[in-house]
């Protein structure tokens, strides 16, 4: 079945709206353009367009409404970037970079990928959509393809069968909370509630009535008894995240519980026995912060009955094509339009980057691209990572851009760079045996050997 355009009541070219949409922490931002004049884009708030990102000079670049439309640097410390990708011999696949010279303004056209420090902003005309159809339909689901998860997913589905609490450690967006669910379908408690807390989203006196509930008249505001999350999560399963921020006098409350299996509402007098199943997660390494008294030792026992380590998506090269187009069908499917193709360069691509943001950023990388892509086949232009997450940023200083690190203004061989400096590092964590390096890299023995040929590293002798 064929749809038949509308007849043609679109805007001319010349006369259409355009909106500026910004790539910012993993949200898709969409700004209306007026008809004519100019916008300033920076960090300061006297800018049209205020972008609070560090790597966003005051006072950045400025967009010049056209059309023609351009694009000029204001003299920005980190930069003002065009991102064009070059058609080949058929495949596209390379991507060139032009660094914006300080005061001259540069044409832009319409979905060109334009990047402000470390943002990637991109003129779009109003007349297309930017497609967030019908919310998500089916809850996530957890991609497990790589033999390194199927054996986590299939060791947490041993352990759900018993009572034992969990620990589930990894970086940042990994897949903890996932997993924790995959734990409480597979266990007996199945049936019973999944409860969650994030203890880093509470203040102390929040956290320990959110847990334990309260007594009516506990303390001013208390006017009705409520029950409190582990209560709830009776007969099922308690999914502590971020238990490492859990401040020491919830820490000693909740080890009662662990302890004793009972509760004590904030408040009051009898204790209440209760049946709960706790998975907790962390990003932090625990023992630090039991060695530095944060956290204390007789806790870390009772919630470390086994420890699940997710390896970070590095780790896990053979998954990311798997799980990318698991996300592209996701959105696409929430978008009501088929799924566009993953074409072998962007592929290449994804499974060559670092991951800080693991599968959240994977997911936001695949969000961006959909809507880059406009219905055609996504390829390595329309990849947009994640700009890093800096820990605090220092007042005035502008951090470097790094979604293109581009020192040397050429993608591929930063790409070499980085390949070759995690070839080093995985050496060196395996000692220099090639098979365990190649297996932590996710390649074969053999590729391992051609890239170290290629890369003029010597073979590590056997030790
Ligand atoms: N194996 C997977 N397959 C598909 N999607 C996944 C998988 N693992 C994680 N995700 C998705 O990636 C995102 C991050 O996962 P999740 O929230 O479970 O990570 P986390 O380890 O709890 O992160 P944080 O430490 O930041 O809390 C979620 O949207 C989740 O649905
Ligand atoms: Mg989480």
């Amino acid at each position: 079945m064929t749809k038949r355009k509308p007849p043609s009541a679109a805007p001319r070219p010349d006369e259409e709206g355009f909106r500026l949409i910004a790539f910012v922490a993993g949200e898709t931002r969409s700004y209306p353009l007026p008809r004519k004049g100019s916008i300033t884009l920076g960090r300061s708030e006297a800018c049209d367009i205020r972008i609070e990102e560090p790597s966003v000079s005051r006072r950045h670049a400025t967009l010049h409404l056209g059309p023609p439309f351009t694009l000029e640097d204001h003299g920005s410390v980190n930069g003002t970037r065009l991102r064009v990708a070059q058609e080949q011999g058929g495949g596209t696949g390379k991507i060139e970079e032009l660094r914006l010279p300080p005061g001259t303004p540069v044409p832009v056209e319409p979905h060109t990928l334009m990047q402000i420090g470390s943002v990637v902003v991109v003129l779009w005309p109003a007349s297309e959509p930017l497609a967030p159809g019908a919310p998500a339909a089916a809850p996530p689901r957890a991609v497990v393809s790589d033999p390194s998860m199927q054996r986590l997913y299939e060791l947490a589905a041993l352990v759900a069968q018993s009572q034992i609490s969990v620990l589930l450690r990894g970086e940042t967006g990994v897949g903890k909370e996932l997993l924790a669910e995959a734990i409480h379908q597979r266990s007996p408690r199945a049936q019973g509630p999944f409860v969650r807390i994030n203890c880093a989203a509470f203040s102390e006196t929040l956290l320990e009535s959110e847990l334990f509930g309260h007594e009516r008249g506990a303390f001013t505001g208390a006017g009705r008894a409520k029950p409190g999350l582990i209560e709830m999560a009776d007969g099922g399963t308690l999914f502590l995240d971020e238990v490492g921020e859990m401040p020491p006098a919830v820490q000693v409350k909740l080890l009662r519980v662990l302890e004793d299996r009972k509760l004590l509402r904030v408040g009051g007098l009898e204790a209440h026995s209760v049946d709960v199943r706790f998975v907790a997660a962390t990003h932090q390494d625990l023992e630090a912060c039991v060695a530095r008294g944060t956290f204390r030792q007789d806790l870390y026992f009772r919630i470390n009955g086994f420890t699940l380590t997710i390896p970070p998506l590095r780790e896990r090269v053979a998954e990311i094509a798997a799980v990318s187009r698991y996300f592209i069908e996701r959105f696409a499917s929430e978008q009501g339009r088929p799924p566009p193709v993953l074409t072998p360069e962007a592929q290449v691509l994804l499974e060559r980057h670092p991951w800080p943001g693991n599968l959240r950023e994977l997911r936001n990388v695949m969000g961006r691209a959909l809507v880059l892509c406009r219905g055609g086949a996504i390829q390595p232009e329309h990849l947009v990572f994640d700009a890093p997450q800096k820990p605090a940023e220092p007042s005035r200083a502008e951090v470097p851009p790094t979604p293109f690190p581009l020192t040397s203004g050429k993608l591929g061989e930063d790409i070499a760079a980085l390949e070759r400096q995690r070839i080093q590092e995985a050496l060196e964590r395996c000692v220099g045996n090639q098979t365990e390096a190649a297996k932590l890299l996710g390649i074969s023995r053999r590729t391992l050997v051609t890239r170290l040929g290629t890369y003029g590293l010597p073979r590590p002798r056997r030790r």
